[in-house]
């Protein structure tokens, strides 16, 4: 079986407002990511993490668009980590997952199709960017050194895991005391190798209010779904 895990909880902090329920061409933000997955051949079931008072919410949109592959909306947490490990609790031992954050609402369904055939075929995998600008150390709002960009990747996300190795990793860190910022830090650390799927420039994270000027003008322009 293959799962998306959509992480549309939190309180959108450095967006001033819960951001996964905003409007973006007309519908709340969170939807895009829900319609990509349910329209991609290769989701069996999608499993939606939410605030504890958006549930409710979320279920409805669901239900007036008649997405089906929605199993379940759980609450999350405080941090992104427990909204993961909420997501994951209901998700079986066995099979395949992509998570998912539902503020990368331009995520394409033929993406998570591609993703899917790379991680049952080859192992796990994440759509990343080689980093184009000029990366500075910085200390004290002064400059310690320039990094070497090369080799160098954005993560985005979907990222692709067999469950088995998912839950052995999330395991390993509960009990390293290790928090990361995305499923593949975690991974990681299990020293499996994880495939680069070619990210897109579109596939923007909505983090400020002004992002959604930038997104609506991608969706006005014709370059997102
Ligand atoms: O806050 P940030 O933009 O880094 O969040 C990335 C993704 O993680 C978002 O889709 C957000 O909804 C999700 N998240 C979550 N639970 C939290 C914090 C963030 O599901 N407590």
């Amino acid at each position: 079986m293959k799962f998306g895990l959509i992480l549309a909880a939190g309180r959108g902090e450095r967006f001033g407002a819960p951001k996964q329920k905003s409007i973006l061409g007309g519908h709340p933000m969170a939807l895009w990511s829900i319609l990509a997955f349910e329209q991609s051949p290769a989701v069996d079931i999608i499993v939606m993490v939410a605030d504890e008072d958006s549930v409710e919410f979320f279920e409805r949109q669901i239900r007036e668009r008649n997405i089906d592959k929605v199993e379940a909306v759980v609450p999350g947490g405080a941090e992104r980590i427990n909204s993961l490990l909420a997501g994951l609790k209901v998700l079986p031992e066995q099979g395949f997952v992509a998570v998912h954050d539902a503020a990368r609402p331009f995520v394409r369904a033929d993406e998570v199709t591609a993703g899917f055939k790379m991680v049952t075929t080859k192992g796990s995998a994440i759509y990343a960017l080689p980093v184009t600008d000029t990366i500075k150390c910085v200390k004290k709002n002064l400059i310690v050194q320039t990094v070497p960009r090369n080799g160098l990747y954005r993560a985005q996300t979907p990222q692709f895991f067999p469950l088995p190795i998912l839950h052995q990793a999330l395991h390993k860190a509960a009990d390293d005391g290790f928090t990361g910022t995305d499923e593949a830090s975690y991974v990681e650390r299990l020293e499996e190798k994880i495939h680069i799927l070619p990210g897109r420039e579109e596939n923007i994270k909505i983090t400020f209010p002004q992002d959604i000027e930038l997104a609506e003008n991608l969706i006005a322009s014709g370059a997102c779904p």
